[in-house]
């Protein structure tokens, strides 16, 4: 494959908190992006700064002029990301390239490459970090697939990342595999950061400054860190949290997996595995389990319980 400049082309679908911001970089750095979003409002906003607007997939496959054609894809993971697999790929001619930058399961990203590769379209799987400061600061990105693709890709992707923000990890599949563990960790991370602000809040001083104590944490501190910065952050809007209901902590999936894989490889993975559990613990308003916790040390011990 050879390409002519650095300025590529590209066909961006899925313009959500991540894909809208991803193009707007893209155009900052004089690429042409053609995009498609369900919804019209986010296509009009990056039209506005030059995108190319598609009526559909085949009409976004249509605006592409230059050999190999490139799609990004940064949907949903999932069913959403398969079906507009399927959608684009009769567009696809051999030496296309597809690319999911969404949160796909590994195992589904090397299924896809596999598939693909019988018609001769090169599949890339791409995790992406970086959230929404990533729209200013650049992103993170770990590129799985074709090593060659990966080379062509470069011009892009040194236009979406900070620099020395992306690397490739391996064949097909190692890009979300790499990013399901890098998911996995932030979970663990998270948990901490939030045990310790409670035991701040809960504790012996009852007056302690959280948005301060993370503001000095994030000067110098050994745990000073961006997600450390995220909750400096929100104990600025709100130094108590009390608008957000302490419930049903949510999770997309990579956190799932990682400790399935842990648990198929013998991997110690006790403290990333505690933090998805804290989030389903979370979700249960109703439990049995502290239900029954509470029977049981009324039953041995007459402890008193709070009953309905
Ligand atoms: N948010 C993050 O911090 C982050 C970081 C890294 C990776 N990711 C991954 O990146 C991907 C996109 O995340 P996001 O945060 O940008 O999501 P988002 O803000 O929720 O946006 C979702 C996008 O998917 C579209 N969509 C939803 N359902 C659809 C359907 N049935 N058919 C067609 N399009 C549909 C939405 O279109 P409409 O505009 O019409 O609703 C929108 O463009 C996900 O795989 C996510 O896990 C997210």
């Amino acid at each position: 494959m050879k390409k002519d400049s650095e300025n590529m082309e590209i066909g961006f679908i899925g313009l959500g908190k991540m894909g809208k911001n991803m193009v707007l970089r893209l155009l900052k750095n004089n690429h042409r992006v053609a995009v498609w979003n369900r919804s019209s409002g986010p296509m009009e906003e990056v039209a506005s700064k030059g995108a190319i607007t598609s009526t559909s997939i085949e009409n976004i496959l249509e605006q592409l002029e230059n050999t190999p054609k490139i799609v990004w894809i940064m949907l949903p993971a999932g069913e959403i990301t398969e079906n507009m697999i399927n959608k684009v790929t009769p567009h696809l001619s051999n030496g296309d390239i597809l690319i999911d930058g969404g949160n796909a399961n590994f195992h589904d990203s090397i299924r896809r490459n596999k598939e693909l590769e019988k018609k001769g379209i090169s599949f890339m799987d791409i995790g992406v970090s970086g959230g929404l400061i990533g729209a200013t600061k650049g992103y993170c990105m770990m590129i799985g697939g074709d090593k060659k693709t990966y080379e062509y890709l470069k011009p892009l992707l040194e236009s979406l990342c900070i620099n020395e923000g992306f690397a490739y990890m391996g064949q097909s599949g190692s890009g979300h595999y790499v990013k399901m563990v890098h998911n996995a960790i932030e979970y663990g991370v998270m948990q901490a950061i939030a045990e310790g602000f409670e035991l701040l809040a809960e504790g012996r001083f009852n007056d302690l400054d959280l948005k301060n104590i993370a503001h000095v944490w994030n000067h110098g501190s050994i745990i000073s860190s961006f997600l450390m910065q995220m909750a400096e952050q929100a104990f600025d809007k709100d130094s108590t949290l009390k608008h957000i209901e302490p419930c049903c902590v949510k999770d997309s999936g990579e956190g799932h997996w990682a400790a399935l894989e842990a648990m198929e490889y013998s991997v110690p993975f006790t403290v990333n595995t505690y933090a998805l559990h804290a989030r389903y613990a979370s979700r249960d308003e109703n439990s049995m389990a502290y239900r029954t916790l509470n029977a049981l040390r009324n039953e041995f011990g007459g402890h008193p319980i709070k009953t309905k």
